[in-house]
């Protein structure tokens, strides 16, 4: 199939059959910017109501340069993969100091922003600006991985995968095209494919099922959280998370590993409490491992905590909206108010 071919067959597949009424589809640098960062780890169907809160709340690259990160995590609390709100936001202080506010038009200036690889910053533009640049996200890479017939990993086949997808792109209607490449593997070219409406299917070099996709057997681990409360349970202590790993820079509870760490890790906490009975279990999945959390009340004894609150340290009012704390820990916090 000749390069051109290959553009115009997905561009008429997607006419009729891609996906036109997403809330992200307008040439809107800002919404395509923040879409494709949430796109990078999260689908569609759980992106879109994140989406729609995140615009009506910060509707401009200015206000969420204006904005603490404190109040980008908490509209972000749930999504996961915290490192992209903390990257957009940087982000975003500096589009408005880098580049004054307007939206750089290049690849090169938006991977130079943190959290930008190749494949965002190509769709980024394509879409907000219709700049002939390829993308490589997983949905691409397996449609082109299939189409060619190349198997193996490693940086030879990347190389030879962004080769592809410069070479296949249309001389015009580039955001249509992008969008189609991406709606391709989405709903037809998936991991258990549907070769039989595929409208590549004649030239492609895909031959047969793909291999079963095993049930994932994730490791299960283990998590005790404290809710250490005072003023008869009205004011919960949430601890700040380190920048870095899971829940980075979140909000969340004191945490140890097994139900008889409980006394040192409050005595670390400078902090002398009564220990509740256990309540139940809680699990929390992940994409690589599973959390289960049991939760531990922790009723303070007046003036015995030396933990005092600062930008790490919060006692959080029952009745006041939640600061970014991760899904779990707000399940946790709304089961014991
Ligand atoms: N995945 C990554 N970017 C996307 C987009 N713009 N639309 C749908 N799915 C996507």
């Amino acid at each position: 199939m000749a390069d051109d071919a290959f553009a115009r067959t997905l561009l008429a597949w997607h006419a009729r059959h891609g996906r036109h009424d997403l809330p992200w589809q307008t040439p809107d640098p800002y919404k395509r910017w923040l879409a494709e960062v949430m796109l990078q780890q999260t689908t569609v169907a759980a992106a879109i109501p994140y989406f729609t809160r995140f615009t009506e709340r910060f509707p401009d690259v200015a206000t969420l340069a204006a904005a603490s990160l404190d109040d980008v995590l908490a509209l972000w609390a749930g999504l996961g993969y915290y490192a992209r709100a903390r990257n957009l936001h940087a982000s975003a202080r500096l589009i408005m100091t880098r580049h004054g506010g307007a939206f750089p038009r290049t690849l090169a200036a938006w991977t130079a922003l943190p959290g930008i690889g190749p494949s965002t910053a190509g769709a980024i533009v394509a879409f907000a600006f219709g700049v002939r640049a390829p993308i490589l996200d997983a949905n691409a890479r397996r449609v082109l991985r299939r189409f060619h017939g190349i198997e193996g990993q490693g940086t030879l086949v990347t190389q030879r995968l962004w080769e592809h997808a410069r070479a296949h792109l249309p001389r015009t209607r580039i955001a249509a095209y992008t969008q189609a490449i991406m709606d391709l593997g989405a709903l037809v070219c998936r991991a258990r494919p549907n070769c039989p409406v595929c409208p590549l299917a004649a030239t492609c070099a895909f031959e047969g099922e793909a291999p079963a996709v095993s049930a994932r057997t994730r490791p299960e681990r283990q998590a005790v959280m404290m809710l250490v409360h005072r003023r008869r349970g009205r004011e919960v202590l949430l601890l700040r998370r380190p920048p870095k790993g899971i829940w980075g820079g979140l909000w969340s509870l004191p945490e140890c590993a097994v139900l008889s760490d409980v006394p040192t890790r409050l005595t670390e906490l400078g902090i002398d409490g009564l220990v509740g009975a256990p309540g139940t279990p809680l699990r929390h999945v992940f994409t690589h491992f599973a959390l289960t959390i049991t939760p531990v009340p922790v009723a303070l004894r007046p003036r015995s905590c030396r933990a005092r609150a600062n930008g790490d340290i919060m006692w959080h009012p029952g009745g006041a909206p939640a600061p970014g704390v991760p899904a779990p820990v707000k399940r946790l916090l709304n089961q014991f108010w």
